[in-house]
């Protein structure tokens, strides 16, 4: 009579159910039902081994595979019931296929384990993250190359400190956010293919005495090995680490570039004008039209980075091999996936649709004094100063310029003289921003020609 109160699935040798309280903090499958196609995955391909091997029959393990194809269907078409009593998507599974094909349902768990068990699900399912984030950021990427491909030639001021430094051009500060996605993107690959290592079969901790095959599973699974060592394989998340840890990084250069879309968007700047698809305007205020999208993103970082530390804290000082602490290891990761795919995308689509204002990009930058270091290579190339003297000399014709309130190549051939006398004529044509620009031939330069080298590496390279 007291077993029917206690759990059917571990409850021999409980004689009553648990507390209301710790069956709410028990539970998990509020959030681990996202895993239930990879938890239905890793039991098929369970399955099929156990018979290869013998461990089970063929017809079992038919029926097996069958009702678990069952089970995916009513979950995937929202009528499958999920009980809290059940605890994880784990045991609704196999609870639900023993009322669907009946006894050989309890032979599905032979030589496995729920550690092991969950360990797989959530590996696929992180798996499945690390694809498309992979995908997001080729995507994204796609979409810097089209800006920098169009505006390889256009000039704009670039900022240390964010202050006037040296002209740019629209397409090399594109191109830097390709290398720093292109890093991300890098990651996500290296950190798939070290993750890419099968638990299934490793069991409680032990292994299992049964004969499984691990390799077959392992090679179902899409695995490239089972992995070596039973208890690693069970208490190990690090996959799910290195999954927040790329999160993290890409989340920061994703706001980065949100804040310089917030900046270049703003009436003050005006270098951008993103879409209407991608703005939203003031109820109270109506000439405004407000970079949401980008303010979200630069925000994100901030979930997902609290995720990466949250996982890590969970993770800190837990003993081999499973402690339940590790169930706390899924609704953050669900959490900083959800955000990062969702801002790669936002950030692709304002991209795409954003139009750089040429016109005001090349007056900011000319603005500035922006080639008062053009000015002094030329002292120093023409004139063959050293550069310290040449940056002395450069100094006073800015300050000179600053007193007049104009800018450098507003300045007289008498003023260039008072500061230097062998100062010629020729020095007026490094003073313009295009040729400023064009004279930045060193590899990974910003003149328009290296630029399109780039654009055309990165083409050659995500082909
Ligand atoms: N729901 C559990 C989790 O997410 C599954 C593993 C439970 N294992 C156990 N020995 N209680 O970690």
């Amino acid at each position: 009579m007291t077993k029917k109160t206690s759990n059917t699935m571990w409850g021999g040798r409980f004689a009553a159910g648990p507390d209301a309280i710790m069956e709410a903090i028990n539970a998990s499958i509020g959030f681990d039902q996202r895993m239930a196609s990879q938890d239905i995955k890793g039991s098929r391909a369970h399955a099929a081994m156990l018979a290869t091997t013998g461990i089970i029959t063929d017809s079992d393990a038919e029926a097996i595979r069958e009702g678990l194809l069952t089970v995916l269907s009513e979950i995937e078409g929202g009528t499958f019931q999920f009980s809290n009593a059940l605890e994880d998507i784990h045991m609704n599974v196999e609870s639900r296929l023993k009322e669907i094909i009946g006894e050989p349902a309890g032979r599905l768990h032979t030589g496995r384990s729920r550690n092991d068990q969950v360990a797989t699900d959530f590996k696929l399912w992180v798996r499945d993250q690390f694809d498309a984030a992979e995908a997001g950021l080729i995507a994204l990427i796609q979409a810097l190359l089209g800006q920098a491909a169009a505006g390889a030639d256009w000039v704009m001021p670039g900022f240390t400190h964010l202050q006037t430094a040296q002209p740019v051009t629209w397409g090399h500060h594109m191109m830097a956010y390709v290398e720093m996605f292109g890093r991300d993107l890098s990651r996500v690959r290296d950190a798939r293919k070290r993750m890419n290592e099968s638990p299934l079969g490793a069991a409680a901790l032990a292994g299992t005495s049964f004969p499984i095959d691990r390799h077959m599973t392992a090679k179902a699974l899409g695995f490239d090995r089972p992995s070596a060592n039973s208890l690693d394989a069970v208490s190990d998340r690090d996959f799910a680490l290195d999954f927040l840890n790329v999160a993290s990084i890409t989340a920061m250069h994703l706001s980065r570039f949100a804040e310089e879309l917030v900046i270049w968007s703003s009436a003050q700047f005006r270098f951008v004008t993103l879409s209407d698809r991608f703005s939203t305007g003031s109820s109270i205020m109506p000439q405004k039209k407000n970079p949401d999208a980008a303010e979200l993103i630069r925000a994100k970082v901030g979930r997902i980075y609290g995720a990466n530390t949250g996982l890590m804290m969970v993770m800190k000082g837990l003993p081999l091999a499973y402690s339940k602490d590790m169930q706390e290891d899924k609704e953050q990761v669900f959490d900083a996936a959800d955000s990062w795919m969702l801002a790669m995308a936002a950030m692709e689509g304002m991209v795409k649709d954003m139009t750089a204002n040429c016109d005001s990009l090349k007056a900011a930058a000319g603005s500035g004094f922006s080639t008062a270091t053009d000015l002094a290579d030329w002292l120093v190339r023409v004139l063959g100063m050293p550069f310290r003297d040449a940056h002395h000399v450069t100094g006073t014709l800015v300050a000179l310029a600053e007193s007049k309130d104009c800018d450098l190549p507003d300045l007289t051939l008498e003023d260039m003289k008072s500061a230097h006398e062998h100062i010629t004529t020729e020095v007026f044509d490094v003073l313009g921003v295009q040729n400023s620009v064009d004279s930045r031939m060193s590899y990974g330069g910003t003149a328009p020609a290296q630029v399109r080298i780039q654009v055309q590496r990165w083409k050659d390279i995500l082909k």
